[in-house]
């Protein structure tokens, strides 16, 4: 959702704020806003559309103050525009804010009696009136923060400033992220540690309920009710370059083609090839309550939730414990079956997906037993499941999960692997082969991504179409719904996955030679049933492009295009057959001229229900 970066020390503070929202623009951009001191006041400019607008207004300005705020909205409360863009200032407070107030109406009634303006349509906007509004009545700054958060309901990530405080920079978090850097004499804040990794890799991770005040000597961390707090900083290790282009025109072609390292990197040190072991450490019921566990719960938003399914057909298969796949924001609401043998495993690549989170919570709250899946430490979902099982595919900046998602379903093979072992369903022999058909696949991924020439040809020849059908049966469904969304996400093509063998109940009905279908159809024990459905989309005149193993005469000699990849283990075949889709949907969208990394009406990650 929206991104927010804070400043306090002897640099420049706009041109840290400016740096920032840079790194932030994927977590929103249909405006951006800074606010900071000069001479004594609070100065603010923001403008609806892109960064570069907000630098347009920017240009040849100057601060004296050493505070700043900064800000890049993903709309909720109030349309695109520039009085909607944050900061929000009112009397001496400027606030920019991430999350969502949920009693925003009554307040703003209850101060619109008092006489106060509104100037715009947010929700954001009654906390800097709240704020103020003790300061007018004598409250000092601090008391005023803590007042003014205890009452109001909702989520939220706040960076504030306050006229006459030039030295404080307040932050207070609830349900939406934010951590606090801390450098030399200079401190940060900023709702993801990328936007400001050039200056430091140590981080404060504010907790739910924590407001800090941070001055020159450092920040001081207090609870709604004012009690100190402590929390230890943690040092992060993605280095500032992991979070650059490094040449790709897009941020999305870097990460799909850094795949391969993150599959290498998510299961280095949780495997050994000779005894055929998966240790992972982090999962918390290694020796005891394994035994407990009747069934697993994958949930998920997007493309996770896609990583999800190819993550139940791995646990059934490998494990034989009977595993089912929600999508986050369906499971609370069915006050779902949850008991202490019940794993919710909860796979996010931000930890901050609203959605995802409230499901955990719901697993807790009925004595399940929780563990999640997540690229980004110390994020929200890591600290309330009972274990982490972190995917280590550095930062993932491009809209389009891409590398995140690769990497899931190594996480998600691991785990698989793990639970079968214990519940002794594979031998010792098959867990060797499974292993090294995995520490195979990195390789093999390169092999894939070097054929990307062939797929940009391949794109170009289908960029004007305007409806794609996607299909995979088993393991592959899941990969035919992943090829779509990320061709409708990127390049706005209508694009629908389907498993192929419901195409007879339905989307047939929509084939022609207009509507590409895209087949994955790698050699596993549902391939014949998937010829059949090449057949019956040829019958009907329609055009399609296959995704099969090695050379396939079968299939070459039926459909228009063919897209190889090499053979593998047919449960491994997933990690193969997602690299071309991803790379026809880059292309498409390339050729389209699309804003490939930051697409329209997304956010990077979804921090409201
Ligand atoms: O951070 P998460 O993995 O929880 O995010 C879930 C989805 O919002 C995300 O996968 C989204 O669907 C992406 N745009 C897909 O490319």
């Amino acid at each position: 959702m929206c991104g927010i970066v804070g400043y306090l020390g002897p640099r420049s503070p706009l041109q840290i704020l400016m740096e920032g929202l840079h790194r932030l623009e994927y977590r929103g951009y249909d405006s951006a806003g800074v606010a900071l001191f000069h001479q004594g006041a609070i100065e603010v400019r923001r403008a609806q559309g892109k960064l570069s607008r907000l630098e347009d207004l920017l240009r040849g300005e100057a601060f004296d103050g050493r505070a700043g705020i900064g800000h890049t909205r993903w709309a909720t409360h109030g349309r695109p525009s520039d009085d909607n863009a944050h900061p929000h200032k009112t009397g001496r407070i400027a606030v920019v804010h991430n999350g969502i107030i949920e009693n925003y109406l009554p307040l703003k009634e209850e101060l619109k009696a008092k006489g106060r303006v509104f100037t715009s349509g947010t929700d954001t906007e009654v906390i800097a009136h709240l704020i103020d509004e003790f300061l007018q009545q004598g409250v000092p700054f601090r008391e005023a923060v803590k007042e003014a958060l205890n009452k109001i309901r909702g989520s939220y990530a706040l960076g504030i400033l306050c006229e006459g405080e030039p030295q404080t920079v307040a932050a207070a978090r609830k349900e939406s992220p934010l951590v606090i850097g801390l450098g030399d004499g200079e401190f940060f804040i900023a709702s993801d540690t990328p936007a400001v990794l050039n200056y430091t890799r140590d981080f404060i991770f504010l907790e739910d309920g924590d407001i800090a005040f941070i001055t020159p000597q450092g920040p001081q961390l207090e609870d709604l009710s004012g009690r100190s707090l402590a929390r230890e900083p943690q040092r992060i290790h993605w280095s500032p370059l992991m979070a650059e282009r490094g040449g790709y025109k897009h941020f999305m072609l870097k990460e799909i083609h850094e795949q391969p390292a993150a599959v290498i990197n998510t299961i280095r040190g949780r495997i050994t090839e000779e005894e055929g072991e998966v240790i992972l450490e982090d999962f918390p019921y290694q020796r005891k309550g394994l035994e407990e566990i009747k069934r697993v719960f994958l949930v998920a938003c997007g493309t996770s939730w896609h990583a999800a399914l190819v993550g139940a057909y791995l646990t059934e298969r490998l494990s034989r414990i009977p595993a089912e796949v929600d999508i986050g924001s369906e499971f609370r609401y069915r006050d779902p079956l949850i008991d202490e043998g019940t794993l919710l495993v909860a796979i996010s690549q931000s930890g901050e997906t609203a959605d995802t989170l409230a499901a955990t919570r719901e697993a807790r709250r009925k004595g399940g037993k929780t563990l999640s899946i997540c690229n980004v430490l110390g994020s929200s979902i890591t600290r309330e499941t009972e274990g982490v099982i972190y995917t280590h595919a550095g930062p993932e900046i491009g809209v389009a999960s891409t590398k995140a998602f690769t990497s899931q379903m190594a996480a998600l093979f691991l785990l698989a692997l793990h639970l079968g072992r214990a519940r002794k369903i594979i031998t010792q022999e098959e867990m060797r082969g499974y292993i090294q058909g995995l520490v195979e696949i990195p390789g093999l991924m390169k092999r894939v991504l070097e054929g990307a020439g062939e797929i940009e040809r391949l794109a170009r020849k289908y960029v004007h179409f305007q409806d794609f059908l996607y299909l995979g049966r088993g393991v592959s469904y899941p990969i035919a719904l992943e090829g779509a969304l990320k061709l409708k996400e990127i390049s706005y093509i209508h694009a629908e996955g389907y498993p192929a063998g419901e195409m007879k109940h339905g989307p047939i009905a929509l084939i022609d030679e207009d509507m590409p279908v895209v087949v994955v159809a790698p050699k596993d024990h549902t391939y014949e049933k998937v010829l059949g459905n090449i057949e019956e989309v040829k019958a009907r005149d329609g055009r399609i492009i296959a995704l099969a193993t090695d050379y396939d005469p079968m299939i070459a000699a039926k459909v228009d295009e063919v897209i190889s990849v090499p053979t593998v283990h047919p449960l491994l075949s997933p990690f193969l057959t997602t690299l071309p889709l991803q790379l026809l949907a880059y292309y498409i969208a390339d050729f389209r001229g699309t804003d490939i990394d930051q697409p329209r009406n997304l956010a990077k990650s979804v921090t409201v229900e």
